[in-house]
């Protein structure tokens, strides 16, 4: 206890906290209340998963009263918590947000808001109506290095914005994890993959661009691998009874059998075992029962592994996406944006900018004071800061500390939808041009 924290709450007591849906995200938040009990507290829990609402109710005391098998029997209850943690799977965000706000709680709503423009646009509303402080977890915002890209653009280092170039490398093992077997996989169950994964992306470049409208997007993809026409002969449908898994470079064996032998029982060996702690018999089990254990060539996924979003905004801003599976790096962006007077780059570690008229070159690192021995490191340490504006922010009853809020937030996904829209259409799609779907 006792960390710093960039923020001086104005409340006697700690904001008091509901978590609905208390998987990987849920539990990561809620740390934030063990690190600074006096600033936050959890005082429900809703999650149908026992083991994951019992976990979580250990962790933080929460009596027996306050613990939910579904978030509706917490909206029949009178106004008794701050705020609410939604963070539920992707189909089930916007009910859950929209009752909270109705009600009158502050919303940290997961990403991505919902995935219709509808819902989002619901959630925004009911935000707006009710007066609750909505914050989107747009984790990178917070990263203070991000944040240093767009205080460099803003500070003029770069003149004017030209053209942004951004990646995000999924990483090989991650997507077969998330989007070939796992919660991600199916858009019918989740949502498509631009929207599940490069939301985040699409709201910097959107960021980065500052007040500059976008005002045409295209888009290209495909899921170009992982289907059952790429499975190699002899490959078995599940990787434990496989003789050639030791040759494929997805094997289940591989990616958590190899790391809970070796002691690792994090992420992403954590997610396998939804019922329990994960040990080798618990990952043996699900690799041969479980959707973990699945050849990835003989999955039920449908979502893409690259696509391409090409952008023009107002004044001839150009910008260029690509989000691709097949990466070494997982989920470390790189980022290059060009300007009149030089150019910026950033590989998620450290940012350089060139100056055009002096031909130097000066770097710059934001290194995070997240308290990485609470494990609150997600997104190195975005997730920590995000959790201590959000307090903040309700306790001091101060939206302006969000960086993630309805407004800005809500245009970022519509141009996800948009560049959608585009894929599915093959076509250029021009913002805002009709309805979008
Ligand atoms: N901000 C980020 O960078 C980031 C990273 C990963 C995931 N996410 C998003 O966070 C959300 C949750 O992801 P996760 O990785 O924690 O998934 P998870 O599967 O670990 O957790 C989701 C939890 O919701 C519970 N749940 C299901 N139905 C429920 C209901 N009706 N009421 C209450 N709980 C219910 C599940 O039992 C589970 O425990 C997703 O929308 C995901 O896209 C955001």
């Amino acid at each position: 206890m006792g960390h710093s924290s960039s923020h001086v709450d104005r409340m006697a007591s700690p904001v008091s906290v509901i978590v609905v849906g208390a998987g990987c995200r849920g539990e990561n938040y809620s740390m934030f209340a063990s690190i600074h009990p006096q600033r936050m507290k959890v005082v429900a829990v809703a999650d149908p998963r026992k083991f994951a609402r019992t976990k979580l109710q250990k962790q933080h005391k929460i009596a027996d009263e306050n613990v939910f098998e579904d978030w509706h029997r917490v909206i029949e209850r009178d106004k008794f918590a701050d705020a609410v943690c939604v963070c539920t799977p992707d189909r089930l965000h916007k009910e859950p947000a929209v009752a909270f706000a109705k009600k009158g709680y502050h919303v940290l709503l997961e990403k991505p808001m919902a995935t219709t423009a509808e819902d989002c646009r619901e959630i925004v509303e009911a935000c707006t109506q009710s007066g609750v402080i909505l914050s989107v977890g747009h984790v990178l915002r917070y990263d203070p290095l991000i944040r240093m890209i767009k205080e460099l653009i803003d500070a003029g280092t770069i003149g004017d914005v030209m053209h942004i170039q951004h990646l995000e490398p999924v990483g090989y093992y991650h997507f077969a994890h998330s989007f070939v077997r796992g919660n991600w996989r199916n858009e019918a169950e989740s949502s498509f993959a631009l929207l599940a994964k490069s939301c985040h992306d699409i709201d910097l470049i959107h960021h980065w661009a500052g007040a500059r409208r976008c005002v045409k997007v295209s888009s290209f993809g495909s899921l170009s691998h992982f289907q059952k026409q790429d499975k190699p002969t002899g490959a078995a449908d599940r990787c434990l009874d496989c003789s050639i898994e030791r040759e494929c470079p997805y094997s289940a064996c591989r990616i958590y059998l190899d790391r809970v032998k070796k002691g690792h029982t994090g992420w992403p060996v954590s997610v396998i075992c939804p019922n329990s702690l994960p040990d080798l018999e618990t990952v043996t089990e699900a690799l041969r029962t479980g959707p973990y254990g699945r050849c990835v060539y003989e999955c039920d996924n449908d979502v893409c592994s690259n696509q391409v979003v090409n952008m023009e905004f107002e004044g001839g801003l150009t910008a260029a996406f690509t989000m691709v599976a097949f990466t070494e790096e997982i989920c470390n962006r790189r980022t290059t944006i060009y300007g009149s007077k030089g150019e910026l780059s950033c590989d998620g570690r450290e940012i350089r900018v060139f100056d055009f008229l002096t031909q130097r070159a000066t770097k710059h690192t934001a290194p995070s004071d997240a308290p990485k021995h609470f494990g609150m490191t997600g997104h190195g340490g975005a997730d920590y800061h995000l959790m201590d504006a959000f307090i903040s922010a309700v306790a001091n009853n101060d939206p302006s500390l969000i960086r993630s809020g309805p407004e800005e937030t809500l245009h970022s996904h519509l141009l996800v939808f948009d560049a959608e829209r585009s894929r599915l259409e093959s076509r250029v799609v021009h913002c805002g041009d009709k309805e979008h779907s």
